[in-house]
């Protein structure tokens, strides 16, 4: 079985969240699961300045005019041996700001045309125009892959399309008049089809045209099937023939693992912690936090947007900082969470610390150094600072929602008694909840034996990328099953 990865990012070259680390370490636990799949990606400058051995595959369609996109088929250097595909297209994707959004933050109006090439690469080596290499099963990631399903659907499915859901909020929606931009019959524009109150969505193309759906956590999956959750596609999932599966990410323990993490000052592991200990004395000396082991260390490493509930942070800071504990947040994005992270540091100097960055070295360097990692997200489909917070010794504070719940277990009297506690969770998404949480925490720490049970428990999870691969090769069964199916019925 062939499949061809279709994303819009992926580690080490383009990162703007989780979605980049699953794409990245997707590949190879297929491969040890006996299952060969190649990446297709945008040509943003990070991935053309990494393409070694380009060789031309196609010429793409390009409706609006202009230069035409072109299909190059070559090896990604960092990425190892494996053969990748890449959309070459200068005027879409070289281009400065980030890979959906220009440097003032807003979405690139063209991003229909942006994205719209990759469904129609998928197409083409779905046809078996690469003589080389044809793929059985195309899975498309997030909306950006969204019309890969579709254009497949109409192009007499040459291959069978699953759609993950990594984040249903965002759905790539377009005016309507895009819709000609997109290389699609006029039989696409429909409500069974791309078409969503009057306007082009690429990911309802998606999840209404892919053999099979899934998601990335059993509660996620759950969660948007309800019109509270399902960001006004619940219907279409619930309409879906195979239901929507869920499949936990996994964390890649070769990148995220403490004792071989060459990001950090200072290496340890689960039976050794003086190495954590040094780390974290190494991130308050650098960011100027008072020089102290026994305060305990709060980290957020996140986007900062609504999703991530970090308003109901600055609502409880005051009562939380005044018992010593400290704060270091990582993170940039909605202006008025910045300001309000940005005075909460000059409010308590040495206790908090912004660090508006985008920067992979510092996440590692953070989760090291932390005691707590806060993650308290109105909606988190999976989520993976919580995973990455566990495997560095320290625990996470979560709310009790999607991929948070399935994996994060809160510390109860009985969780303790058991010896199952790996963390925090608090249920209702308000400051009184979350607060009565952070209370918790604090209640443990200052009990170092009881935290220290927690902490080896939660160091000694596995959430494995090979248990997932299992799970996505029964997927690609299914809808290559699917297909068959309608192939015989026809
Ligand atoms: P999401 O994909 O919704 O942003 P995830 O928890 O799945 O949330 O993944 C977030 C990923 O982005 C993690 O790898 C995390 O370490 C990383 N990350 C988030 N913010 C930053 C930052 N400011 N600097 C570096 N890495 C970050
Ligand atoms: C999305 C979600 C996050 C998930 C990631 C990878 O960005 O917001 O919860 O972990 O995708 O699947």
């Amino acid at each position: 079985m062939k499949i061809l990865q279709t994303a819009a990012e992926a580690v080490p070259l383009v990162k703007t969240g989780g979605l980049a680390d699953v794409v990245g370490a997707l590949p190879d636990a297929l491969a040890r699961a006996g299952v060969t799949s190649r990446l297709l990606l945008p040509g943003f400058p990070a991935v053309r300045a990494a393409l070694v051995a380009p060789r031309m595959v196609a010429s793409l369609p390009c409706p609006w005019g202009g230069v035409a996109p072109t299909l190059v088929a070559g090896r990604l250097k960092p990425m190892g041996e494996a053969p990748a595909y890449v959309v070459v297209a200068p005027d879409l994707y070289e281009r400065p700001g980030g890979p959906y959004s220009d440097p003032t933050g807003a979405a690139w109006a063209d991003n229909h045309r942006r994205f719209a090439p990759l469904a129609w690469a998928a197409r083409a080596l779905a046809r078996g125009t690469d003589t080389a290499w044809k793929p059985d099963v195309v899975h498309a990631h997030d909306w950006h892959a969204g019309l890969v399903p579709a254009a497949l659907a109409h192009a007499g499915q040459p291959a069978a399309s699953v759609m993950t859901i990594h984040n249903l909020a965002y759905q790539g929606l377009f005016p309507a008049q895009s819709f000609l931009d997109l290389d699609l019959p006029q039989a696409a524009w429909n409500v069974d089809g791309v078409e969503f109150w009057g306007q082009v969505s690429f990911m309802k193309a998606g999840l209404h045209h892919a053999q099979a759906v899934s998601t990335v956590s059993p509660s996620y999956a759950l969660e948007i099937l309800d019109p509270a959750m399902g960001c006004g596609l619940d219907g279409v999932l619930r309409a879906h023939r195979g239901g929507v599966a869920g499949i936990l990410n996994g964390v890649d323990y070769g990148v995220w693992h403490p004792s071989i993490d060459s990001h950090l000052p200072h290496r340890f592991d689960v039976r050794d912690l003086r190495g954590k200990a040094a780390c974290k004395a190494a991130l308050q000396q650098a960011h100027h936090l008072r020089l102290d082991p026994r305060a305990m260390l709060m980290a957020v490493v996140s986007r900062l947007t609504s999703q991530k509930g970090l308003d109901l942070l600055l609502q409880v800071l005051p009562q939380v900082l005044q018992h010593g504990a400290q704060l270091v947040v990582l993170g940039q994005g909605d202006a008025a969470l910045e300001a309000g992270f940005a005075s909460a540091a000059q409010a308590y100097p040495g206790q908090a610390v912004l660090l508006r960055a985008h920067d992979e070295a510092l996440a590692h360097r953070v989760f090291a150094a932390a005691d707590v990692v806060l993650v308290p997200s109105r909606f988190e489909p999976c989520g993976l600072t919580q995973l990455y917070a566990m495997a560095y010794g320290a625990l996470p504070l979560v709310h009790h929602v999607g991929g948070l719940a399935d994996t994060v277990t809160d510390s109860t009297l009985e969780s303790l008694e058991d010896d199952q506690a790996t963390g925090f969770a608090f249920h209702r998404f308000e400051a009184g909840a979350f607060e009565a949480a952070l209370r918790r925490a604090h209640l443990l720490w200052t009990r170092p034996e009881q935290w220290a049970r927690v902490q080896h428990r939660a160091m000694q999870q596995r959430f494995d990328w090979d248990l997932a691969a299992r799970h996505y090769v029964a997927l690609y069964e299914l809808a290559l099953n699917r297909l068959g199916a309608l192939a015989t019925l026809a």
